[in-house]
């Protein structure tokens, strides 16, 4: 039988991409976005790809994606929590609101993602967990603090879950940790700056133009969100999973210095397994 995804936040970038590879591969695709018509009728030639109505913020929402999936297909092989956004500004700016905001997709998004497709992936027999991180979630950056902490949430949730997921419930748990991709998450980031203001003429201009400069000169060269879902591609089919995955070489560069003792997050995974559980 084919096997079947579900994916948030596939309306552009790194979920759109993926959904178009694996559908192209054959999979079902239930991709979630916040413009179903406008996306049906946009790829209406993929054969396989379903956009479904998704909002992470609304759990009444997720739950009923959930639910069509359980009524077409009965079950579901992997579930790629990818729906995100980045932010600006500083803790010191920040508008309460819009540290709420960011943790009400980035995180409890992801949490009602995940507790709304648990029954169904339980029932599946096997299946795959994905949730998009961030080298982000790995080393805090400044100006990105709120956003860095979202995504070490993120980090913190899925690390948990994999210590007990797959002895349990023969759920796989993985983290994809992507450096600068070209998606429309800096349009995003920066249609937020300049709709609030702009850059602050603050204490904070000479970091966040010392950020912004360096940040240019890093990412001459983003990488692809087609390269992303090859690696999305090629995570699915490892024999055995790794609880952490960066996209890119240079994304590994990155978080060298924190990840180089256990790059995949298996062994210290395991550790805690043997540790806490005794499995
Ligand atoms: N691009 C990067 O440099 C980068 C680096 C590291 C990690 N990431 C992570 O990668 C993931 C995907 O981002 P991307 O780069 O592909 O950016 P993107 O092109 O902006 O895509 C973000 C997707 O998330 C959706 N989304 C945002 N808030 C949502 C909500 N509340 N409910 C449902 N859908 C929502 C967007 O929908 P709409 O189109 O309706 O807004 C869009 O489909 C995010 O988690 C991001 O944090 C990105």
């Amino acid at each position: 039988m084919g096997k079947i995804i579900c994916i948030t936040g596939a309306s552009t970038g790194i979920g759109l991409a993926t959904a178009l590879r694996f559908a192209r591969e054959g999979w079902t695709v239930y991709a979630g976005t916040r413009n179903p018509a406008r996306d049906q009728e946009l790829y209406r030639k993929e054969n396989n790809l379903h956009f479904v109505q998704l909002e992470v913020t609304d759990p009444a929402s997720i739950q009923s994606v959930i639910d069509l999936i359980s009524d077409e297909q009965g079950s579901l092989d992997v579930l790629f929590a990818n729906a995100g956004f980045g932010y600006l500004r500083a803790l010191g700016q920040a508008p309460v609101e819009d540290i709420h905001r960011v943790f009400d997709t980035n995180v409890y998004g992801v949490m009602h993602t995940i507790r709304a497709a648990l029954p169904l992936l339980q029932r599946s027999g096997y299946a795959h967990i994905v949730a998009t991180s961030s080298v982000g979630g790995l080393v805090g950056q400044p100006m990105n603090e709120i956003y860095c902490a979202s995504k070490f949430a993120v980090e913190g949730l899925l690390e948990s879950l994999a210590t007990y997921y797959k002895p349990q419930f023969n759920i796989d748990v993985t983290l994809l940790e992507p450096g600068a991709i070209a998606t429309e998450f800096t349009k995003t980031v920066m249609g937020h700056v300049a709709g609030t203001g702009g850059i602050l003429e603050d204490e904070y201009k000479p970091v966040i133009d010392a950020y912004t400069a360096a940040f240019l000169q890093r990412n001459v060269k983003p990488q692809t969100p087609e390269s992303v879902a090859e690696v999305m591609w090629e995570l699915v089919h490892m024999e055995t999973k790794p609880v952490r995955i960066r996209t890119s070489e240079r994304a590994e560069a990155f978080v060298a210095h924190k990840v180089s003792a256990d790059p995949t997050g298996l062994d210290g995974v395991l550790s805690t397994r043997k540790i806490q559980l005794n499995m």
